[in-house]
């Protein structure tokens, strides 16, 4: 690992660090500055003091711009370091009215996720910009962005998590300016570079990663997701195979994936163990087959019910497309008097619950029932769909995406809760 230094105000960077503020101090920073790598490498913590170094030096009627995916992201991971980093004279700010003053000057605060985060920022002068997780802004609002940066000298900061090779940021900028198109600075971090990390995180922090996750996110590569989606699942999946359920689940969901014409009906019942230690996938129900809405109803009050006699069970997440569908399964279990939540899954991207659930086989915080040969089959066969640039599933009908999308919908509500139980 890395050394670290102390700098005449008294905080201490690593050596990569340092090199970051040395660019400063040599005026060789650039028009764009993307400091990019893995995660927990130190890149936001120096890129704010960079900013704030810099933001001092400029004029004072100038205007400046920090955004991230959201408002709330950037005040958690931002805002609040920013200020315990210059303190509170220097920097004060206010989410509500969007708008902080740093050392003096005027800076807009914006959320950036979606395409209508661009029309927020259009009309400013800017002289300064600074986006933390680049790769998970809309690229209409950065397109824009680079737009209003219009004074003379003005300039980007922005940190980033690699992403895959087909992302706008690879392909519309970095690549163009790995071509000397633009005037660009890149800037890569890793791991090993942050001396600020016991030995004993950096090691769980590894652990948490599998296949194109452990690439981008620990090695900072830009790769593609190919080849299977669940490496360490497929590998070795009699690790993760019990015989019976654990002793301490405390709760089960249900997840509930609609069949078409093509694709089966899917139910995953999953269970968490106390204070989110595991999850585990308890039973299953998969028929590929067109089935009556009225039979489609009872073999899920059925499957419940089973699931209620050994399980505290009480919410069912379905897919939100099929709106009549879940008012036939809700309708069906108040008739039973079944006392299940009958709600549409959240659907988040699936990336992201694809990575839920790598992160939780690696950490052997995932188990599967014998008996669920789906879900066993299901995790073991799915491939990334490398003819897509962006980062899916293969779903062309001959594999079951079905009972992968039952069990996430099922631990989507309490991913939030066991990724926090690291
Ligand atoms: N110069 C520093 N001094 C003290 N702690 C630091 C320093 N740089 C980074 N860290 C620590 O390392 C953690 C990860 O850094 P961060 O900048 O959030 O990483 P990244 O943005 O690359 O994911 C921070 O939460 C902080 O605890
Ligand atoms: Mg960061």
């Amino acid at each position: 690992m890395s050394s670290s230094k102390t700098i005449d105000n008294g905080i201490a960077f690593s050596k990569k660090q340092e090199q970051v503020i040395s660019l400063l101090k040599h005026k060789k920073l650039k028009r764009i500055n993307l400091l990019e790598g893995s995660v927990r490498s130190g890149k936001t913590w120096i890129s704010l003091v960079l900013w704030a170094m810099w933001v001092a030096t400029q004029p004072k009627n100038a205007c400046f711009l920090m955004a991230a995916k959201t408002l709330t992201a950037l005040e958690r991971n931002n805002l609040n370091l920013l200020v315990s980093l210059v303190g509170a004279d220097n920097f004060k700010f206010s989410v509500q009215s969007k708008k902080a003053t740093l050392f003096g000057r005027r800076v807009y605060l914006e959320g950036a996720s979606d395409a209508r985060a661009e029309s927020k920022i259009r009309g400013l002068t800017l002289k300064g910009a600074y986006l933390d997780e680049l790769t998970l802004f809309d690229e209409d609002f950065f397109v824009m962005l680079l737009s209003r940066l219009s004074e003379p000298g003005a300039k980007l900061f922005a940190t980033t998590n690699p992403d895959s090779p087909n992302h706008w940021l690879m392909t519309d900028y970095i690549q163009r300016a790995d071509d000397g198109e633009l005037d660009f600075l890149r800037i890569k971090f890793l791991i090993d570079d942050n001396p600020y990390l016991s030995d004993e995180y950096v090691r769980s922090l590894k652990a948490e990663y599998t296949g194109v996750f452990y690439e981008r996110f620990i090695k900072g590569e830009w790769v593609a997701a190919e080849g299977v989606v669940y490496p360490e699942y497929a590998n070795n999946s009699k690790c993760y195979t019990v015989e019976k359920p654990p002793d301490d689940i405390s709760f089960a969901t249900v997840g509930v994936d609609f069949g078409g014409n093509k694709s089966a009906h899917a139910f995953v019942c999953l269970g968490f163990t106390k204070g989110f230690k595991s999850c585990v996938v308890l039973d299953e129900f998969y028929l590929k087959e067109q089935i009556s809405p009225e039979r489609l109803s009872q073999e899920f009050v059925d499957f419940c019910k089973r699931q209620k006699e050994k399980y505290p069970l009480y919410e069912a997440y379905c897919d939100s497309a099929e709106t009549t569908l879940i008012q036939g399964l809700k309708n069906a279990a108040m008739r039973e008097h079944l006392t299940i939540d009958v709600k549409k899954a959240k659907k988040t991207k699936i990336i992201d619950r694809i990575r839920f659930f790598n992160s939780m086989i690696s950490q052997g915080r995932f188990a599967i029932l014998e008996k669920c040969e789906n879900v066993h089959s299901a995790l073991c066969n799915a491939v990334w769909d490398e003819s897509k640039p962006d980062d899916v599933r293969l779903d062309n009908g001959t594999l079951n995406v079905d009972s992968l999308d039952a069990l996430e919908y099922a631990a989507e509500p309490y991913m939030k809760e066991m990724i926090s139980k690291i």
